[in-house]
């Protein structure tokens, strides 16, 4: 175990217990850690949280002026928040300063694999230079930069599509709300919810010299969205729908779903698999797939 670990004398804060802030969270309650979770509302799903000893709901809403009293002593914080519109990053303007006086061991900021651009389906590592294309992507750049120089101990995991149970394309395929889209040579990278968990305790446990404060946490396994659909609805066993070029669909379609279209490259995982050694969970969405889809249906039996 290092000095940043997350062991059962952590303090643990996570700005935006979201989808990946609330998984962490869990995880480091249970490596012992007393763990703290910020939303911006109530929400009934978190009652059922609050009976669980470890983990403490705060209410951070930028929108609200609803600022919590930081809990004293944290030695870890991770970053969830995406920077709003306006390309401000609601931790950076209300936490950062209060953070300051934290003993803080290792702050981590969840960024995401935009700021590359579009390198037209080449490989990219944290070497590459960042070039974001879409102005969320250029704010996060921003953003990160200011993490990566606010003095704290940080490191900025760079994140690619974010999937899991409930983040699956199930749903739509049931719904027939899929869309089968053909684009030559464009691929996407993903990674499954519990691989960032992972990849960030990873980060945590390594020994001082091997912290390097930018990570890409990606899978295996770059490819097109046709093709994790086609396995998605191989799952399901149920139909695919029918095959559309994306030209033909493109004036179709939100600005938001075509500005994912807008890039394509292929985020190399080589620096945290091969020289950090962490071992992927899920190398692909074959298993993730998988495990998502079970755990989705787990957790629909429990339903009453
Ligand atoms: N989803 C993807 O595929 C993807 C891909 C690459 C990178 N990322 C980035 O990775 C990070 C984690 O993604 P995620 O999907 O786990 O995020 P998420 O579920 O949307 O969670 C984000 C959290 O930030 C909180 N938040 C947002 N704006 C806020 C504000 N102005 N004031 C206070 N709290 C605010 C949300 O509060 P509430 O819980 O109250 O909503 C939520 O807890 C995000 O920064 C995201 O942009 C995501």
């Amino acid at each position: 175990m290092t000095a940043r670990a997350v062991n059962p004398g952590a303090r643990v804060l996570v700005v935006g217990g979201g989808y990946s802030g609330e998984r962490f969270a869990r995880a480091a309650a249970a490596r012992g850690a007393q763990v703290w979770l910020t939303r911006r509302q109530d929400n009934p799903d978190a009652a059922a949280d609050r009976t669980d000893q470890a983990l403490h709901w705060l209410r951070f809403d930028s929108a609200a002026e609803a600022i919590p009293a930081l809990p004293e002593q944290l030695s870890h914080v991770l970053i969830t928040l995406p920077p709003d519109t306006n390309g401000t990053d609601a931790a950076l303007e209300h936490l950062l300063e209060p953070l300051r006086h934290q003993p803080l061991r290792w702050l981590g900021y969840l960024s995401t694999t935009g700021v590359y651009g579009d390198s037209q389906g080449a490989w990219v590592d944290e070497h590459s230079p960042t070039q974001p294309t879409l102005p969320r992507s250029q704010a996060r750049l921003q953003c990160e930069q200011r993490w990566l120089g606010s003095g704290l101990p940080v490191q900025s995991f760079r994140l690619p599509a974010i999937y899991g149970p409930g983040r699956c394309p199930f749903e739509q395929l049931r719904s027939g709300q899929a869309r089968l889209v053909h684009k030559p040579g464009q691929v996407f990278c993903r990674i499954h919810v519990d691989d960032i968990v992972g990849a960030l305790l990873h980060a945590t446990d390594q020994p001082e010299g091997r912290q390097p404060s930018l990570i890409n946490v990606c899978d295996d396994a770059p490819c097109p969205s046709s093709e994790t659909l086609g396995y998605a609805a191989h799952l399901l066993g149920c139909k695919l729908p029918e095959v559309r070029k994306f030209e033909a669909i493109a004036p179709q379609m939100s600005p938001m779903a075509m500005s994912f279209w807008a890039d394509n490259r292929r985020v190399s995982n080589r620096l945290l698999c091969r020289e950090l050694g962490y071992r992927l969970r899920y190398p692909s969405y074959r298993e993730g797939f998988a495990a998502s889809l079970r755990e989705e249906q787990e957790r629909s039996a429990q339903q009453p």
